[in-house]
Protein backbone atom coordinates (compact mmCIF):
# COMPACT_ATOMS: atom_id res chain seq x y z
CA UNK A 1 0.00 0.00 0.00
CA UNK A 2 1.38 3.57 -0.62
CA UNK A 3 1.10 6.74 1.17
CA UNK A 4 -1.23 8.39 -1.29
CA UNK A 5 -3.65 5.49 -0.93
CA UNK A 6 -4.20 6.41 2.47
CA UNK A 7 -6.96 8.84 3.38
CA UNK A 8 -5.27 10.52 6.52
CA UNK A 9 -2.11 11.80 7.65
CA UNK A 10 -2.50 11.42 10.74
CA UNK A 11 -4.87 9.95 13.63
CA UNK A 12 -4.80 11.30 17.25
CA UNK A 13 -6.13 8.08 18.85
CA UNK A 14 -7.79 8.63 22.46
CA UNK A 15 -8.75 12.12 21.24
CA UNK A 16 -11.57 12.06 23.60
CA UNK A 17 -9.22 11.89 26.79
CA UNK A 18 -7.76 14.24 28.94
CA UNK A 19 -4.16 14.21 26.57
CA UNK A 20 -5.37 13.24 23.35
CA UNK A 21 -7.90 16.35 23.16
CA UNK A 22 -4.73 18.48 24.03
CA UNK A 23 -2.73 16.55 21.76
CA UNK A 24 -5.35 17.58 19.14
CA UNK A 25 -6.28 21.33 20.25
CA UNK A 26 -2.44 21.90 19.81
CA UNK A 27 -2.07 20.07 16.51
CA UNK A 28 -5.65 22.16 15.13
CA UNK A 29 -3.80 25.90 16.45
CA UNK A 30 -0.63 24.43 15.44
CA UNK A 31 -1.16 23.69 11.67
CA UNK A 32 -3.95 24.01 9.30
CA UNK A 33 -6.42 21.64 7.21
CA UNK A 34 -4.06 23.00 3.79
CA UNK A 35 -0.74 21.53 5.44
CA UNK A 36 -2.19 18.28 7.72
CA UNK A 37 -4.65 15.85 6.73
CA UNK A 38 -6.29 15.15 10.60
CA UNK A 39 -8.15 13.28 12.27
CA UNK A 40 -9.65 12.46 15.71
CA UNK A 41 -9.73 8.75 16.82
CA UNK A 42 -11.96 7.11 19.76
CA UNK A 43 -14.79 4.95 20.78
CA UNK A 44 -17.40 7.09 21.66
CA UNK A 45 -18.68 8.94 17.88
CA UNK A 46 -20.73 11.33 19.53
CA UNK A 47 -18.51 12.44 22.05
CA UNK A 48 -15.15 12.46 18.90
CA UNK A 49 -18.05 14.93 16.80
CA UNK A 50 -18.68 16.97 19.46
CA UNK A 51 -14.52 17.38 20.36
CA UNK A 52 -13.96 17.76 16.45
CA UNK A 53 -16.91 20.83 16.06
CA UNK A 54 -15.21 22.68 18.75
CA UNK A 55 -11.99 22.26 17.43
CA UNK A 56 -13.26 23.35 14.10
CA UNK A 57 -14.82 26.17 15.40
CA UNK A 58 -11.90 27.73 17.70
CA UNK A 59 -8.81 26.63 15.15
CA UNK A 60 -8.35 28.83 12.14
CA UNK A 61 -7.75 26.98 8.89
CA UNK A 62 -10.18 24.35 9.85
CA UNK A 63 -13.34 23.60 8.41
CA UNK A 64 -13.56 19.79 9.05
CA UNK A 65 -12.26 17.11 11.05
CA UNK A 66 -12.88 13.74 10.58
CA UNK A 67 -13.42 11.12 13.36
CA UNK A 68 -12.35 7.50 12.92
CA UNK A 69 -14.39 5.56 14.90
CA UNK A 70 -13.52 1.83 16.95
CA UNK A 71 -12.57 -0.21 19.59
CA UNK A 72 -8.88 -0.61 20.54
CA UNK A 73 -9.66 -3.75 21.73
CA UNK A 74 -11.16 -5.17 18.44
CA UNK A 75 -7.86 -5.84 15.87
CA UNK A 76 -9.71 -6.09 13.20
CA UNK A 77 -10.57 -2.52 13.58
CA UNK A 78 -7.14 -1.49 14.42
CA UNK A 79 -5.85 -2.99 11.21
CA UNK A 80 -8.51 -0.94 9.21
CA UNK A 81 -7.89 2.43 10.77
CA UNK A 82 -3.60 1.56 10.77
CA UNK A 83 -4.26 0.91 6.71
CA UNK A 84 -6.21 3.99 6.28
CA UNK A 85 -3.62 6.29 7.90
CA UNK A 86 -0.22 7.93 7.49
CA UNK A 87 0.77 7.93 11.53
CA UNK A 88 -0.61 7.32 14.59
CA UNK A 89 -0.17 9.18 18.14
CA UNK A 90 -2.42 7.40 20.62
CA UNK A 91 -3.31 8.08 24.00
CA UNK A 92 -5.21 5.29 24.90
CA UNK A 93 -4.09 4.05 28.05
CA UNK A 94 -3.87 2.06 29.95
CA UNK A 95 -1.60 0.74 27.17
CA UNK A 96 -0.96 -2.70 29.38
CA UNK A 97 -5.09 -2.99 28.48
CA UNK A 98 -6.00 -1.33 25.29
CA UNK A 99 -2.72 -0.95 23.52
CA UNK A 100 -1.37 -4.23 21.86
CA UNK A 101 -4.05 -4.58 18.89
CA UNK A 102 -2.96 -0.73 17.41
CA UNK A 103 0.73 -1.74 17.58
CA UNK A 104 -0.07 -5.14 16.02
CA UNK A 105 -1.72 -3.70 13.17
CA UNK A 106 0.25 -0.16 12.37
CA UNK A 107 3.21 -2.77 11.75
CA UNK A 108 0.97 -4.94 9.30
CA UNK A 109 -0.24 -1.69 7.05
CA UNK A 110 3.46 -0.36 7.83
CA UNK A 111 1.88 2.95 9.75
CA UNK A 112 3.97 4.68 11.61
CA UNK A 113 3.37 5.23 15.37
CA UNK A 114 4.11 6.67 18.58
CA UNK A 115 2.69 7.40 22.06
CA UNK A 116 2.96 8.56 25.71
CA UNK A 117 3.43 5.26 27.63
CA UNK A 118 5.54 4.82 30.58
CA UNK A 119 4.52 1.51 31.40
CA UNK A 120 7.76 -0.24 31.08
CA UNK A 121 6.84 -3.66 31.65
CA UNK A 122 4.18 -2.99 28.32
CA UNK A 123 6.57 -1.64 26.15
CA UNK A 124 9.48 -5.08 27.19
CA UNK A 125 6.30 -7.17 25.75
CA UNK A 126 6.18 -4.97 22.73
CA UNK A 127 9.45 -5.10 22.13
CA UNK A 128 9.69 -9.24 22.91
CA UNK A 129 6.86 -9.33 20.62
CA UNK A 130 7.09 -7.05 17.59
CA UNK A 131 10.51 -5.27 17.44
CA UNK A 132 11.79 -7.81 14.65
CA UNK A 133 8.43 -7.37 12.83
CA UNK A 134 8.87 -3.45 12.53
CA UNK A 135 12.65 -3.72 11.95
CA UNK A 136 11.60 -5.63 9.08
CA UNK A 137 8.37 -3.56 7.64
CA UNK A 138 10.56 -0.31 8.30
CA UNK A 139 7.75 0.70 10.62
CA UNK A 140 8.65 2.86 13.64
CA UNK A 141 6.72 2.10 16.63
CA UNK A 142 8.20 4.85 19.09
CA UNK A 143 6.97 4.51 22.89
CA UNK A 144 7.19 6.99 25.07
CA UNK A 145 7.03 10.47 23.78
CA UNK A 146 5.52 12.94 25.95
CA UNK A 147 7.30 13.61 29.99
CA UNK A 148 8.08 10.33 29.99
CA UNK A 149 10.78 10.07 28.34
CA UNK A 150 11.86 13.00 25.68
CA UNK A 151 13.33 15.44 27.77
CA UNK A 152 15.85 12.34 29.58
CA UNK A 153 16.34 10.41 26.45
CA UNK A 154 16.86 13.70 24.16
CA UNK A 155 18.75 15.71 26.81
CA UNK A 156 20.87 12.73 26.83
CA UNK A 157 21.44 12.47 23.63
CA UNK A 158 22.18 16.41 23.27
CA UNK A 159 24.97 16.21 25.94
CA UNK A 160 26.72 13.04 24.09
CA UNK A 161 26.01 14.43 20.34
CA UNK A 162 27.75 17.78 22.36
CA UNK A 163 30.72 15.89 23.99
CA UNK A 164 31.82 13.44 21.34
CA UNK A 165 31.69 16.84 18.84
CA UNK A 166 33.69 18.67 21.50
CA UNK A 167 35.92 16.44 23.26
CA UNK A 168 35.72 13.55 21.02
CA UNK A 169 34.55 11.17 23.38
CA UNK A 170 31.28 10.67 24.82
CA UNK A 171 30.22 11.12 28.46
CA UNK A 172 30.98 7.80 30.97
CA UNK A 173 28.24 9.13 33.47
CA UNK A 174 25.13 11.16 32.61
CA UNK A 175 22.73 12.27 35.58
CA UNK A 176 19.11 13.42 34.69
CA UNK A 177 17.76 15.74 37.09
CA UNK A 178 14.39 16.30 38.04
CA UNK A 179 15.27 20.08 38.53
CA UNK A 180 12.13 22.09 38.84
CA UNK A 181 8.62 21.58 37.84
CA UNK A 182 4.89 22.19 38.77
CA UNK A 183 1.81 20.35 37.65
CA UNK A 184 -0.90 17.88 38.00
CA UNK A 185 -1.00 14.18 37.39
CA UNK A 186 -4.38 12.62 35.79
CA UNK A 187 -6.89 9.89 36.25
CA UNK A 188 -5.17 7.88 33.01
CA UNK A 189 -1.63 8.51 34.32
CA UNK A 190 -2.47 6.85 37.79
CA UNK A 191 -4.79 4.01 36.13
CA UNK A 192 -1.68 3.64 33.94
CA UNK A 193 0.62 3.66 37.31
CA UNK A 194 -1.37 0.71 38.76
CA UNK A 195 -1.61 -1.40 35.82
CA UNK A 196 1.97 -1.23 36.34
CA UNK A 197 2.25 -3.01 39.31
CA UNK A 198 -0.86 -5.20 38.92
CA UNK A 199 1.41 -6.35 35.89
CA UNK A 200 4.85 -6.75 38.58
CA UNK A 201 2.21 -9.05 41.01
CA UNK A 202 0.69 -11.23 38.44
CA UNK A 203 2.91 -11.32 35.37
CA UNK A 204 6.64 -12.77 35.71
CA UNK A 205 7.79 -11.24 32.67
CA UNK A 206 6.73 -7.94 34.01
CA UNK A 207 8.36 -8.97 37.46
CA UNK A 208 11.27 -9.17 35.88
CA UNK A 209 10.94 -6.19 33.78
CA UNK A 210 10.56 -4.66 36.82
CA UNK A 211 13.68 -5.86 38.71
CA UNK A 212 16.68 -5.49 35.59
CA UNK A 213 17.74 -1.75 34.70
CA UNK A 214 18.71 -3.17 31.21
CA UNK A 215 15.20 -4.67 30.62
CA UNK A 216 14.07 -2.95 27.81
CA UNK A 217 17.87 -3.13 26.03
CA UNK A 218 17.76 -5.87 23.16
CA UNK A 219 17.52 -9.49 24.17
CA UNK A 220 21.44 -10.72 24.65
CA UNK A 221 21.96 -7.39 25.83
CA UNK A 222 20.18 -7.23 29.06
CA UNK A 223 23.12 -6.76 31.68
CA UNK A 224 25.61 -3.64 32.41
CA UNK A 225 27.03 -1.80 35.03
CA UNK A 226 24.38 0.12 36.08
CA UNK A 227 22.56 -1.53 39.45
CA UNK A 228 19.08 0.00 38.72
CA UNK A 229 17.55 2.98 40.09
CA UNK A 230 18.08 5.12 43.59
CA UNK A 231 16.04 4.38 46.44
CA UNK A 232 17.53 6.78 49.25
CA UNK A 233 18.76 10.34 49.90
CA UNK A 234 21.89 10.97 49.02
CA UNK A 235 24.30 13.67 48.22
CA UNK A 236 25.22 13.74 44.60
CA UNK A 237 28.86 14.47 43.76
CA UNK A 238 27.81 15.81 40.37
CA UNK A 239 25.46 18.24 41.52
CA UNK A 240 27.17 18.81 44.82
CA UNK A 241 23.97 18.72 46.48
CA UNK A 242 21.31 16.15 48.75
CA UNK A 243 18.87 14.35 45.92
CA UNK A 244 16.42 11.98 46.42
CA UNK A 245 15.13 9.47 43.94
CA UNK A 246 12.75 10.09 40.76
CA UNK A 247 9.76 8.56 40.35
CA UNK A 248 10.13 8.65 36.76
CA UNK A 249 13.51 6.77 37.24
CA UNK A 250 12.37 3.25 36.56
CA UNK A 251 11.30 4.27 33.00
CA UNK A 252 13.69 7.30 32.11
CA UNK A 253 16.74 5.29 32.78
CA UNK A 254 15.31 2.25 30.76
CA UNK A 255 14.38 4.38 27.83
CA UNK A 256 18.16 5.94 27.98
CA UNK A 257 20.05 2.56 27.89
CA UNK A 258 17.66 1.42 25.50
CA UNK A 259 18.53 4.23 23.00
CA UNK A 260 22.43 3.65 23.49
CA UNK A 261 21.78 -0.30 22.54
CA UNK A 262 19.71 0.34 19.83
CA UNK A 263 22.17 2.91 17.86
CA UNK A 264 24.50 0.30 18.81
CA UNK A 265 26.40 1.85 21.92
CA UNK A 266 27.73 5.18 20.51
CA UNK A 267 28.44 6.38 24.30
CA UNK A 268 30.40 2.80 25.16
CA UNK A 269 29.08 -0.04 26.87
CA UNK A 270 30.33 0.89 30.60
CA UNK A 271 27.68 4.12 29.66
CA UNK A 272 25.81 4.65 33.39
CA UNK A 273 22.71 6.63 33.82
CA UNK A 274 21.08 8.08 36.81
CA UNK A 275 18.15 9.95 37.35
CA UNK A 276 17.39 12.22 40.65
CA UNK A 277 15.72 14.67 42.31
CA UNK A 278 17.93 17.56 43.55
CA UNK A 279 16.71 18.98 46.80
CA UNK A 280 19.47 21.49 47.68
CA UNK A 281 22.11 22.16 49.89
CA UNK A 282 22.61 21.45 53.78
CA UNK A 283 19.52 19.86 56.29
CA UNK A 284 16.60 21.45 54.38
CA UNK A 285 18.18 19.63 51.31
CA UNK A 286 18.77 16.45 53.62
CA UNK A 287 15.03 16.73 54.88
CA UNK A 288 13.50 17.31 51.59
CA UNK A 289 15.38 14.52 49.85
CA UNK A 290 14.39 11.84 53.07
CA UNK A 291 10.42 13.25 52.91
CA UNK A 292 10.46 12.60 48.85
CA UNK A 293 12.14 8.71 49.55
CA UNK A 294 9.97 8.41 52.46
CA UNK A 295 6.85 9.33 50.19
CA UNK A 296 7.90 7.60 47.01
CA UNK A 297 8.20 4.37 49.46
CA UNK A 298 5.18 4.90 51.01
CA UNK A 299 3.54 5.34 47.82
CA UNK A 300 5.48 1.99 46.14
CA UNK A 301 3.93 0.11 49.41
CA UNK A 302 0.54 1.04 49.07
CA UNK A 303 0.97 0.64 45.61
CA UNK A 304 2.11 -3.05 46.04
CA UNK A 305 -0.70 -4.17 48.16
CA UNK A 306 -3.67 -4.75 46.19
CA UNK A 307 -6.44 -4.18 48.34
CA UNK A 308 -5.11 -0.63 49.21
CA UNK A 309 -4.32 0.10 45.52
CA UNK A 310 -7.80 -0.60 44.48
CA UNK A 311 -9.34 1.86 47.44
CA UNK A 312 -6.59 4.01 46.11
CA UNK A 313 -8.09 3.75 42.60
CA UNK A 314 -11.78 3.72 43.84
CA UNK A 315 -11.46 6.82 46.44
CA UNK A 316 -8.27 9.05 46.22
CA UNK A 317 -7.31 8.99 42.42
CA UNK A 318 -9.11 11.39 40.36
CA UNK A 319 -12.03 9.37 37.42
CA UNK A 320 -10.54 8.83 34.34
CA UNK A 321 -10.94 11.69 31.61
CA UNK A 322 -11.38 14.47 34.58
CA UNK A 323 -10.43 16.92 32.56
CA UNK A 324 -7.89 19.54 34.10
CA UNK A 325 -8.99 23.51 34.06
CA UNK A 326 -7.86 24.66 30.81
CA UNK A 327 -5.28 26.86 33.10
CA UNK A 328 -4.16 23.35 34.51
CA UNK A 329 -3.28 22.06 31.42
CA UNK A 330 -1.22 25.40 30.18
CA UNK A 331 -0.02 26.60 33.39
CA UNK A 332 2.91 24.84 35.51
CA UNK A 333 6.28 24.61 34.53
CA UNK A 334 9.36 21.93 33.61
CA UNK A 335 12.89 21.66 33.99
CA UNK A 336 14.90 18.13 33.17
CA UNK A 337 18.79 19.21 33.63
CA UNK A 338 21.46 16.27 32.28
CA UNK A 339 24.81 16.47 33.28
CA UNK A 340 27.39 14.36 31.61
CA UNK A 341 30.66 13.57 32.84
CA UNK A 342 33.59 12.16 30.63
CA UNK A 343 37.76 12.13 30.08
CA UNK A 344 39.23 13.86 26.73
CA UNK A 345 42.43 13.20 25.92
CA UNK A 346 43.51 16.42 27.84
CA UNK A 347 41.52 15.44 30.91
CA UNK A 348 38.04 15.17 32.23
CA UNK A 349 35.14 17.48 30.85
CA UNK A 350 31.56 18.23 31.92
CA UNK A 351 28.34 19.01 29.41
CA UNK A 352 24.85 19.62 30.34
CA UNK A 353 21.89 20.40 28.55
CA UNK A 354 18.63 21.44 29.67
CA UNK A 355 15.35 20.71 28.81
CA UNK A 356 11.82 22.80 29.61
CA UNK A 357 8.39 24.56 29.44
CA UNK A 358 6.44 27.06 30.61
CA UNK A 359 3.84 24.35 30.32
CA UNK A 360 2.08 21.69 32.78
CA UNK A 361 5.20 18.43 32.50
CA UNK A 362 2.21 15.96 32.26
CA UNK A 363 -0.75 18.03 30.51
CA UNK A 364 0.12 20.72 28.12
CA UNK A 365 4.14 19.73 27.77
CA UNK A 366 3.25 15.81 27.31
CA UNK A 367 0.65 16.69 24.58
CA UNK A 368 3.00 19.39 22.45
CA UNK A 369 5.87 16.53 22.91
CA UNK A 370 3.52 13.38 21.48
CA UNK A 371 2.04 16.09 18.85
CA UNK A 372 5.47 17.13 17.42
CA UNK A 373 6.18 13.64 17.50
CA UNK A 374 4.16 12.63 15.46
CA UNK A 375 4.50 15.75 12.91
CA UNK A 376 8.49 14.19 12.36
CA UNK A 377 7.31 10.80 11.73
CA UNK A 378 4.97 12.25 9.66
CA UNK A 379 7.61 14.60 7.44
CA UNK A 380 10.06 12.06 7.84
CA UNK A 381 12.22 14.67 9.66
CA UNK A 382 14.01 11.99 11.81
CA UNK A 383 17.58 11.35 12.59
CA UNK A 384 18.14 8.10 13.07
CA UNK A 385 20.21 5.07 11.59
CA UNK A 386 17.34 2.89 12.55
CA UNK A 387 14.23 2.36 9.64
CA UNK A 388 11.92 0.84 12.06
CA UNK A 389 11.33 -1.07 15.16
CA UNK A 390 10.20 -0.91 18.86
CA UNK A 391 11.92 2.60 19.40
CA UNK A 392 13.22 5.46 21.62
CA UNK A 393 12.22 8.77 21.29
CA UNK A 394 16.06 9.50 20.76
CA UNK A 395 16.92 5.86 18.53
CA UNK A 396 13.07 6.64 16.89
CA UNK A 397 13.27 10.32 15.69
CA UNK A 398 16.24 12.50 17.73
CA UNK A 399 17.18 15.83 17.21
CA UNK A 400 14.66 16.93 14.93
CA UNK A 401 12.16 16.42 17.87
CA UNK A 402 14.35 18.83 19.66
CA UNK A 403 14.50 21.39 16.66
CA UNK A 404 10.51 20.90 16.66
CA UNK A 405 9.68 21.42 19.98
CA UNK A 406 12.36 24.98 20.43
CA UNK A 407 10.14 26.08 17.48
CA UNK A 408 6.95 25.94 19.97
CA UNK A 409 8.44 27.39 22.51
CA UNK A 410 10.51 24.88 24.64
CA UNK A 411 13.68 25.81 26.34
CA UNK A 412 16.40 23.40 24.93
CA UNK A 413 19.96 23.96 25.56
CA UNK A 414 23.31 22.33 25.57
CA UNK A 415 27.24 23.64 26.95
CA UNK A 416 30.09 22.90 28.23
CA UNK A 417 30.45 23.28 31.52
CA UNK A 418 33.63 24.96 34.13
CA UNK A 419 34.12 22.95 36.86
CA UNK A 420 36.79 23.99 39.47
CA UNK A 421 40.23 21.92 39.26
N1 LIG B 1 4.15 10.26 29.39
C1 LIG B 1 3.50 11.18 30.02
O1 LIG B 1 4.09 12.12 30.45
C2 LIG B 1 2.00 11.08 30.15
C3 LIG B 1 1.25 12.19 30.51
C4 LIG B 1 -0.14 12.08 30.57
C5 LIG B 1 -0.75 10.85 30.28
N2 LIG B 1 0.03 9.79 29.97
C6 LIG B 1 -0.59 8.47 29.65
O2 LIG B 1 -1.53 8.66 28.61
C7 LIG B 1 -2.62 7.75 28.77
C8 LIG B 1 -3.93 8.53 28.71
O3 LIG B 1 -4.02 9.43 29.79
P1 LIG B 1 -5.29 10.38 29.90
O4 LIG B 1 -5.14 11.12 31.16
O5 LIG B 1 -5.50 11.11 28.63
O6 LIG B 1 -6.45 9.25 30.08
P2 LIG B 1 -8.02 9.39 29.81
O7 LIG B 1 -8.45 10.79 29.99
O8 LIG B 1 -8.65 8.31 30.58
O9 LIG B 1 -8.15 9.07 28.23
C9 LIG B 1 -8.11 7.76 27.72
C10 LIG B 1 -8.66 7.75 26.31
O10 LIG B 1 -8.70 6.39 25.88
C11 LIG B 1 -10.01 6.13 25.35
N3 LIG B 1 -10.34 4.72 25.47
C12 LIG B 1 -10.40 3.99 26.61
N4 LIG B 1 -10.75 2.73 26.31
C13 LIG B 1 -10.88 2.67 24.97
C14 LIG B 1 -11.21 1.63 24.07
N5 LIG B 1 -11.49 0.38 24.48
N6 LIG B 1 -11.26 1.91 22.75
C15 LIG B 1 -11.00 3.17 22.30
N7 LIG B 1 -10.68 4.18 23.11
C16 LIG B 1 -10.64 3.94 24.44
C17 LIG B 1 -10.94 7.02 26.17
O11 LIG B 1 -12.18 7.14 25.50
P3 LIG B 1 -13.49 7.75 26.23
O12 LIG B 1 -13.29 9.23 26.24
O13 LIG B 1 -14.59 7.30 25.36
O14 LIG B 1 -13.52 7.18 27.62
C18 LIG B 1 -10.10 8.29 26.17
O15 LIG B 1 -10.20 8.94 24.94
C19 LIG B 1 -2.39 7.05 30.11
O16 LIG B 1 -1.85 5.78 29.85
C20 LIG B 1 -1.37 7.92 30.82
O17 LIG B 1 -0.52 7.18 31.67
C21 LIG B 1 1.38 9.87 29.88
Amino acid sequence: MTDADRTHDLVVWGATGVAGRLVAEHLTAQYTRADLSLAVGGRNRDRLETLAGKLTRQADGWDELPVVVGDATDPERMRAIARDTRVICTTVGPYTSYGTPLVGACIEAGTDYCDITGEVTWVREMIDRYHDAAVEAETRIVHSCGFDSVPADLGTLLVQSFATETFDAPCETVRIYLADGSGGVSGGTLASFAELFEAGETDPLARRTLRNPYSLAPAGERSGVDTGERRRPRTDPFSETWTAPSPMAPVNERVVRRSNALLGYPWGREFQCTELVPTGDGPAGAITAGAIAGGLGLFRSAMSFAPLRSRLRRYVFPRLGTEPTAADAEDGHFTVRVRGRGIAADGPFTVEAEFGADKDPGYGATARMLGESAMCLLRDEVDSPLGGGVLTPTSGIGRPLVDRVRSIGFTVTVGGVDTPE
